[in-house]
C-alpha cells in the first residue's frame, strides 16, 4: 500500500500533499481529529471515533461543514486509492481544521471547516513494549487543566503532549505519565493508563469542572466493558504517585496500541516502580479478550469490510 492524503477532496501520495499555509490548523493547531484503525479490512468503531470528533467540535465551538456520511465517503475512497490488499490493514487520521482566512484569531472570520485524511501503514511498535513492556516517566510539565483545554478535546495543538514526551525522554522513559496540576495522574501522551489496584482495574478520573482530566479513550471504554464482563472490577477513580506503591500490574490503552504493558513508571523523586516484565494475569486476561472481541466484531461485520 501507498501512504495516501486527501486534501479536501484532492487525493495524492501522502508525501506530496499540500495544504494552505492560511489554514488555522496549521497557524494555530485550531483543528481536531481522530484515529481508527481496520482489522480485516473493517474499520474498528468508526462511528465511535465520530462520535468523539463531534464532541471535540462542540468543546471548541466549531461547526463541522462535513457530515459524518460524506467524510465516511471520503475515508473509504481514500483507502481504496492507497491500493492496500485483503490481508494488510490500515492506519486511518482524519482531521478537521476550523478552515482557511485572515490571521485573526476569532473563529467567526472563517466559514468552512477543512479536511485532511491520512492512510498509511499501522504503526510499527517496537516488539519489545508487548513481550517486556513500557517505561513511563513522570514529567514536570503538567497536563493541561480542563479549566484552561479540556483534553477531552482531541486537538491537533499535541504542545503539551509534546514537551511531556520530551522530557520523559530525558528522564530515561519510553513515553511520559503526566500529572493533572493538582497532583493526580492523568494519561500518557497519546494513550490512557490503568492500573491494576486490589486485583481490580483502576484508571484516572476526568473530573469536570476540575483542574484533573484526560482524554475518554474509546479503548479505555471497551476495555472496562470487557473487564466487567469477565468479572474484573474497573473504575474510574483519583489517583495520586503515591497510590503506585499499591499497584501490581500497569498498561497503556489505545486504538493503535490495544492493551499494551508498562513494566515500570520512573517517579518525580527518582524512585522506579516495577511492574510484571510483558504484564501479569490480569493484562493477559484483558489481551485474550481484547482479541476475541476484535475477531468477533469482524466476524458480524465481514459484509462491510472495505478491502
Ligand atoms: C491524549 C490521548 N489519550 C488517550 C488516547 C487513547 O484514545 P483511544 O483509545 O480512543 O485511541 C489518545 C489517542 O490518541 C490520546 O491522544
Amino acid at each position: 500500500m501507498r501512504a495516501t492524503a486527501n486534501v479536501n477532496g484532492q487525493i495524492s501520495l501522502a508525501a506530496e500533499a499540500k495544504i494552505s499555509i492560511l489554514d488555522r490548523g496549521f497557524q494555530y493547531g485550531d483543528s481536531i481529529y481522530e484515529v481508527v484503525r481496520t482489522y480485516e479490512g473493517v474499520p474498528f468503531f468508526l462511528d465511535e471515533h465520530f462520535d468523539r470528533l463531534e464532541n471535540s467540535a462542540r468543546l471548541s465551538k466549531m461547526r463541522l461543514s462535513q457530515s459524518r456520511d460524506f467524510l465516511r465517503t471520503e475515508i473509504l475512497r481514500t483507502v481504496k486509492e492507497s491500493g492496500v490488499q485483503k490481508g494488510e490493514d490500515v492506519f486511518i487520521r482524519f482531521t478537521i481544521s476550523r478552515g482557511e482566512g485572515p490571521l485573526d484569531l476569532d473563529p467567526a472570520v472563517v466559514s468552512k471547516t477543512s479536511y485532511v485524511i491520512l492512510v498509511k501503514e499501522l504503526p510499527p511498535w517496537n516488539k519489545n513494549f508487548y513481550s517486556d513492556g513500557m517505561t513511563l516517566a513522570i514529567p514536570s510539565v503538567l497536563r493541561n487543566s480542563p479549566l484552561a483545554l479540556d483534553p477531552n478535546i482531541k486537538s491537533g495543538n499535541y504542545l503539551n503532549n509534546i514537551l511531556a514526551v520530551a522530557e520523559a525522554k530525558e528522564m530515561g522513559g519510553d513515553d511520559a505519565l503526566l500529572l493533572s496540576p493538582d497532583g493526580k495522574l492523568t494519561e500518557a501522551s497519546n494513550s490512557n493508563v490503568t492500573f491494576v489496584i486490589d486485583g481490580g482495574l483502576r484508571s484516572p478520573l476526568h473530573e469536570s469542572g476540575t483542574a484533573t482530566g484526560n482524554l475518554r479513550g474509546i479503548t479505555r471504554t471497551l476495555i472496562a466493558a470487557l473487564a466487567t464482563e469477565a468479572d474484573i472490577h474497573y473504575a474510574d477513580v483519583p489517583l495520586f504517585p503515591q497510590d503506585l506503591g499499591q499497584a501490581t500490574e500497569c498498561f497503556v490503552s489505545s486504538a493503535t496500541r490495544e492493551v499494551m504493558p508498562v513494566k515500570a513508571v520512573l517517579l518525580r523523586d527518582g524512585r522506579k516502580i516495577s511492574f510484571p516484565s510483558g504484564g501479569g494475569p490480569i493484562i493477559k486476561r484483558l489481551q485474550q479478550e481484547y482479541t476475541r472481541y476484535v475477531a468477533d466484531y469482524v466476524r458480524a461485520r465481514k459484509s462491510e469490510a472495505w478491502f
